[in-house]
């Protein structure tokens, strides 16, 4: 705690152009194309950033609209409307023209830049370079969407004639979605659904993450200015007011939700007619990194900070536990916990911050907690300041040596703890894949080709990438991002996420004289949509 009594700021000490004007009271939401006035209770945000006022802190920010079952229904009947069985404007548009409204918000999205990447530092304590690369990543992920479904549209554009029959093939949207992502990737990752959800026709009700709230408030505007009405509807507040009527109405085609498999679960079974939903999920996962005794240590340490501790330890493809060889251990140990002293601790705006806040209450008690346990059970905090916390500011923790009996064996810690465990048999690490109940990532750090090539055909039928001298990680976001186990359901990427939110539907017709001039006059005449030879230019 010593060295970390003075983190937090007195407002002058915040940079001004990071200063908001706080608290913003966000008293608006989306409903059916119009920015509604809230009338009702607030809930509060409190940022992790804690801000010095003599000898007391603040950190309330500001407050959104604390909705309820009504609200629910009346974005679900907009959804519902806007969707009117797949004849509505926007399932029914033109895929040229749906990409045209695409890149309107995207316009109007780019001019609150600095507004979100603000809230994003205020509300989930991101570092400012993160948040940028946060905001930034997402735009190129809209426009790297809008190619890709620009070539699965050209693809579409021709006929298939088989065993006497004509037909065109196309992706058709699936109906309402509920999209709801995580408070690491608030923007990213709810994008990552929201989009191609409804760049494929869909229609949309969308509730932000429990921390990252406020920061989807300035685009508010762009999503009704872009879109007919109904298409994109906005829902906050507690999860069992807002999202348990809408998936116990049986109406939400799509449930698109990054979070645990827990609450994945309950959702799931809260749906009538569970086989017509379909899931798009991110859930848990616990990536092991496995460091062979010929390991490359420096490069090793290196891409096992930025694995374990990038935005805190905060992501789902972190690595959350570290297999050493026994031989290597001591020398791995020594300079894992050089590196991770020398982190730079602060706050979000802070010049090539490394450490910074936690948003979740309670976090750093949590995480104590599995460093008492820990060290009940035999393991040791090996740096000086690991664990060390104020508030909502933890220090990075390197826990060793970790084994079955402590709960951060088994539990993801979402947080800056680095658990090793010293192994001798490779057989030691695949087992814990195996038994694991998570299966997303790992990866492997070594040198020698025969023993690489073994552990990578055995991983990858246990998890869905195995990284070789590298960290895992997500991107590039034309990858594959999926998991087995209860790390995911469904499988992301620009390619992959307009297939999720489609299905394949053709029209079909035997190959003869008059079918064939019923075909040329409708292409002719240009009198349907979807049967067409259009071709996006
Ligand atoms: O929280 C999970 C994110 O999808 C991780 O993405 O690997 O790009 O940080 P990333």
């Amino acid at each position: 705690m010593k060295d970390f009594e003075s983190i937090f700021p007195k407002i002058d000490d915040v940079p001004t152009e990071f200063r908001c004007k706080f608290p913003i009271i966000q008293n608006e939401y989306l409903l059916n194309g119009e920015i509604k006035k809230w009338q009702g209770e607030y809930s509060q945000v409190f940022s992790p950033i804690y801000i010095k006022n003599g000898s007391e802190y603040t950190n309330h920010i500001g407050s959104y609209p604390m909705m309820g079952e009504t609200q629910a229904y009346e974005a679900l009947d907009a959804a519902v409307e806007a969707y009117n069985n797949g004849n509505g404007e926007w399932p029914a548009m033109r895929v040229e023209d749906r990409i045209n409204r695409i890149k309107k918000f995207v316009i109007l999205m780019k001019e609150q830049r600095d507004e979100v990447i603000n809230l994003l530092m205020w509300e989930i304590g991101k570092s400012h370079k993160d948040s940028a690369k946060e905001f930034d990543r997402t735009v190129e992920y809209i426009n790297d969407t809008i190619d890709e479904l620009k070539n699965i549209d050209r693809d579409a554009s021709k006929f298939t004639i088989s065993q006497g029959i004509i037909a065109q093939i196309r992706r058709a949207p699936l109906g309402v979605v509920l999209c709801m992502g995580p408070f690491n990737y608030p923007l990213n990752e709810t994008f990552a659904t929201l989009i191609p959800a409804l760049i494929m026709g869909n229609t949309i009700i969308f509730k932000p993450p429990r921390f990252g709230v406020l920061l989807h408030y300035p685009l508010l505007k762009a999503f009704q200015e872009a879109f007919p009405k109904g298409v994109v509807n906005t829902v906050y507040g507690q999860g069992e007011q807002v999202i348990t009527p809408l998936m116990k109405s049986g109406k939400i085609n799509v449930l698109a939700f990054i979070g645990t498999s827990r609450v994945a679960d309950i959702l799931k079974t809260q749906h009538p007619k569970p086989h017509r939903l379909k899931s798009i999920l991110g859930l848990e996962a616990k990536n092991p990194a496995i460091i062979l005794e010929d390991a490359d240590l420096d490069a090793t340490v290196k891409e096992c900070v930025l694995g374990a501790l990038s935005y805190n330890g905060q992501r789902c493809t972190a690595l959350k536990i570290l297999f050493v060889h026994e031989k290597i251990a001591d020398d791995f140990l020594n300079k894992l916990s050089n590196a991770v002293e020398e982190l730079i601790s602060g706050m979000p705006w802070d010049k090539d911050v490394d450490i910074t806040p936690l948003p979740e209450t309670g976090k750093t008690e949590y995480l104590s907690e599995l460093i008492k346990d820990a060290e009940a059970n035999g393991a040791k905090v090996i740096n000086p300041r690991g664990g060390d916390f104020n508030k909502s500011f933890f220090f990075p923790a390197i826990l060793y040596n970790v084994n079955e009996k402590m709960r951060v064996y088994h539990e993801e810690q979402f947080g800056p703890i680095i658990p090793v465990v010293k192994y001798k048999n490779i057989q030691e690490p695949l087992n814990y894949v195996i038994d694991s109940d998570f299966g997303q990532q790992a990866s492997i750090f070594g040198k020698n080709t025969d023993q690489i090539s073994e552990l990578i055909d055995t991983l990858v039928n246990q998890v869905c990438r195995v990284n070789i001298n590298s960290q895992c990680q997500r991107g590039p976001d034309n990858f594959p991002f999926t998991g087995r186990k209860d790390s995911a359901e469904g499988t992301l990427s620009t390619h992959d996420a307009l297939r999720a939110f489609s299905i394949r539907t053709l029209c079909a017709a035997k190959e003869n004289g008059k079918n064939k001039d019923i075909i040329r006059d409708i292409l002719r005449n240009e009198k349907s949509d979807f049967l067409s030879t259009d071709f996006i230019l």
